[in-house]
């Protein structure tokens, strides 16, 4: 059953939202579904695009809106991580969200949290080397929003593939009565991945940043060459320093979604896991992530 309203509603505390949904699922029955899209906000056409998927395939769609202290560091954007309620309802209703939760921080966190939760193993390398303690805090805050949403599907984009690896892991070892849906990363018509922080780049720091799903998109014509690991990350990581401006975290080949390395001296074609090719480069103070996944 989908909702009658057409305009979602906002909704700013836990309690009010619990009970929203318990009124839909009461309305709706047993074979009502809710889907739920967790976010930071300053949404885009890849925010919209997990939102159109959940409203397709649920009768509800939940979407939260909140820029979690707990998975920035300490010399991260927290502070100044872009925001702009008025324009997140306007995408959100276009894609179809009936619910949209935006708490504030001491909703979300009334008092120091004395529970941690770290996946291990998936967290090891890339972003959860180079951005120490990040994946714990995107752990809580999305176990707590799962707990508060309790829906039938979350939806994650494979932007972040390793957030989605880790979020699946963390639902398995758990067992999270929820489905945990991967969906497809949404780009720019030039290529660049979408991003709330693409709006930190200057216009020659985004034209050089084109160079990131350039190099991505020759990975599967360097595999069918015969690449093998480190021959595969050498050609990307050689094509980014061609931009002055590209400072390369890591480029990295790993098996996907188990996120382990590969043997060095196998050629990637003869892989018999899937592949993700991830990288993280700074341009200027931006930071960008992309990734593709073989197979
Ligand atoms: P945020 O960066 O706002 O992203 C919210 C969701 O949108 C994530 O699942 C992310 O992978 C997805 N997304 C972002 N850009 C995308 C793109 N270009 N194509 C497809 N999907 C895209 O990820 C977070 O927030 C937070 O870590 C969160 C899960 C909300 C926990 O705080």
């Amino acid at each position: 059953m989908k909702m009658t309203v057409a305009a979602p509603e906002v909704v700013r505390t836990i309690a009010d939202l619990r009970s929203k949904i318990a009124e839909y699922r009461l309305r709706a029955g047993p074979a009502a579904k809710v889907g739920f899209v967790p976010t930071m906000g300053y949404l885009h056409e890849g925010h919209a695009s997990l939102i159109r998927r959940s409203a397709a395939e649920n009768g509800l769609t939940v979407l939260s809106v909140f820029v979690n202290p707990l998975q920035f560091g300490p010399n991260e954007d927290f502070e100044r991580y872009p925001r702009d309620e008025k324009r997140d309802y306007a995408v959100a209703a276009e894609a179809g969200a009936n619910l949209i939760f935006m708490p504030q921080v001491e909703e979300m966190y009334p008092r120091p949290m004395q529970t941690s939760i770290s996946v291990r193993g998936v967290t090891e390398r890339l972003c959860g080397a180079s951005r120490p303690g990040h994946f714990d805090g995107v752990a809580v805050v999305v176990t707590k929003l799962l707990n508060i949403v309790a829906p039938d599907r979350a939806y994650f984009g494979l932007k972040d593939a390793q957030q989605v690896a880790v979020i699946s892991r963390m639902a398995e070892d758990l067992n999270m009565p929820v489905e945990i849906v991967p969906c497809p990363i949404v780009r720019d018509a030039d290529g660049l991945a979408l991003s709330s922080r693409n709006v930190y780049l200057s216009a020659e720091e985004r034209s050089q940043a084109l160079v990131l799903s350039q190099a991505l998109k020759k990975v599967p014509e360097w595999i069918e060459d015969g690449a093998t690991a480190p021959e595969l990350t050498g050609r990307i990581a050689r094509l980014i320093r061609t931009k002055p401006l590209a400072d390369i975290d890591y480029v990295e080949v790993l098996s996907y979604p188990a996120l382990e390395p590969l043997a060095e001296t196998l050629p990637l074609k003869q892989a018999r896991e899937r592949i993700l090719v991830a990288l993280a480069v700074r341009f200027g103070k931006t930071r960008l992530i992309d990734n593709v996944l073989i197979g």
